[in-house]
């Protein structure tokens, strides 16, 4: 017999569950073509031979140091410390970042579940805009039962077929102050930007109004920046991170303000699992080190991380390829959903595009089990696996995520066809 918190950890969601069907038989043109084509994981194939060579050559030329052999700071060698607050002061701060406020753990959402531990006890909340990115409320509840607490966003119509979903302030006070009244005990609040998973870039009087109203009610602020380089070149909403807002405004709870990224979107390195926390809390910092062990990443790979971030030429090279190959394959996709009558949020970064597909259907009243109803269709008829707005909470029905970078262009049109086919026939 295990316990009851076993129990907890193998309850694994639906979506997951789904996923696992598509990793499981993945299509291939030649030697599996009647199996899964995989939209939902959120990954970038796109520049992989510029890492492929980086990395052997790194591997050819850095010697092997037996340092890396032993114990140490799991939570961030100084060598990638150092090369985290060159990347971050010149590329994402834009403010000179002291190396001693990071730390490095595998992967965000393991950052983002030691951060909820850090802040909530359990059964208390940190409240989100939704929709979100649904890996966040495994981060949160799965081991230390943080709560999700959801404040909807707005979907507001742009030219033809293009939409955008807003910040509602009204709902996040509505959402706050029912909260407080049941009782809830509410500790933070997340936003990510650029936004998962719509690619959105928010406007940086969004983003200083939702930092001051935290503040005002002494909540922490979690920015999860893990797209800031995604940004395509022709975006026209400049990314402005937290800690810029927070320098501009020279607010003194520095300590309640964190930021959360990782090496898996900007540099397509998933596999590598390491991610990175940036805060001024001194005791946040030192409750990181002191769990470092269990979310350290190998020194081998912080060296080889502290390498290839150290050469700023690889570095500047590699993230302009990326935006561009990013921004290529979402213009296509986008093309391609403009063909098809299909309304979606237009991107500005990032790897997704979050498309309306139950608004093909002739179906009268739309809700979220017709949403769910096609996710499955597509699935099981269709062999095609997008992600479902319902896993990111989203308030309004018929919206799916697909991935752009995670496949050639040439499978994702052929999965698009198929999905819009499915919701085209959906009654
Ligand atoms: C916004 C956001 N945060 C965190 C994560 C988790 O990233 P990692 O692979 O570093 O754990 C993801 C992964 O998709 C994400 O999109």
């Amino acid at each position: 017999m295990l316990s009851q918190r076993a129990t907890h950890f193998a309850d694994a969601p639906a979506f997951l569950n789904a996923a696992g069907k598509a990793f499981a038989d993945p299509y291939d043109a030649h030697t599996n073509p009647n199996g899964y084509i995989n939209l939902g994981v959120a990954e970038n194939v796109l520049p992989q031979q510029l890492l492929v060579e980086k990395f052997s050559q790194i591997r050819a030329k850095v010697a092997v140091d037996p340092v890396d052999f032993r114990y140490g700071d799991f939570c961030g060698s100084l060598p990638l410390r150092k090369a985290l607050a060159k990347l971050f002061s010149s590329k994402i701060f834009h403010t000179p970042v002291d190396p001693n406020h990071f730390r490095v753990t595998n992967g965000a959402g393991s950052c983002i579940e030691m951060l909820s531990a850090c802040i909530c006890d359990e059964d208390e909340c940190i409240m989100m805009p939704t929709p979100i990115y649904h890996g966040l409320e495994n981060d949160l509840n799965r081991r230390f039962k943080s709560i999700l607490l959801p404040f909807p966003m707005k979907l507001v119509p742009l030219e033809g077929l293009e939409y955008r979903f807003d910040l509602d302030f009204d709902a996040l006070n509505t959402v706050y102050e029912q909260s407080i009244k049941q009782g809830k005990i509410i500790r933070g609040l997340l936003n990510i930007n650029p936004s998962n998973p719509f690619g959105t870039i928010f406007e940086e009087d969004q983003i200083t109004q939702l930092m001051d109203w935290c503040l005002e009610r002494n909540l922490h602020f979690i920015s999860d920046e893990i797209y800031a380089l995604s940004i395509f070149p022709s975006s026209n909403t400049p990314f402005v991170s937290a800690i810029q807002i927070l320098e501009k405004k020279n607010w003194k709870q520095k300590e309640l303000i964190h930021i959360v990224y990782s090496f898996s979107k900007d540099f397509a390195l998933n596999g590598v699992r390491a991610g990175v926390l940036y805060s001024q809390n001194e005791q946040l910092l030192t409750a990181f080190s002191v769990c470092g062990y269990f979310t350290g990443v190998s020194f081998d790979t912080q060296t080889l991380l502290a390498s290839m971030l150290q050469d700023d030429t690889f570095v500047d090279h590699f993230l302009k390829v990326n935006c561009e190959l990013l921004e290529e394959v979402a213009v296509k996709s986008e093309t391609l959903l403009k063909q098809h009558q299909v309304p979606f949020v237009k991107a500005q970064s990032g790897m997704f595009i979050f498309m309306n597909l139950l608004a093909l259907s002739p179906k009268q009243n739309k809700t979220e089990d017709d949403e769910k109803r096609l996710w499955l269709q597509l699935l099981d008829d269709k062999k095609v696996y997008v992600t479902p707005g319902f896993v990111f909470k989203s308030p309004i029905p018929g919206w799916y995520r697909f991935c752009i970078s995670c496949t050639p262009f040439e499978i994702i049109e052929m999965a698009l066809k198929k999905c819009v086919e499915a919701a085209t026939e959906f009654q």
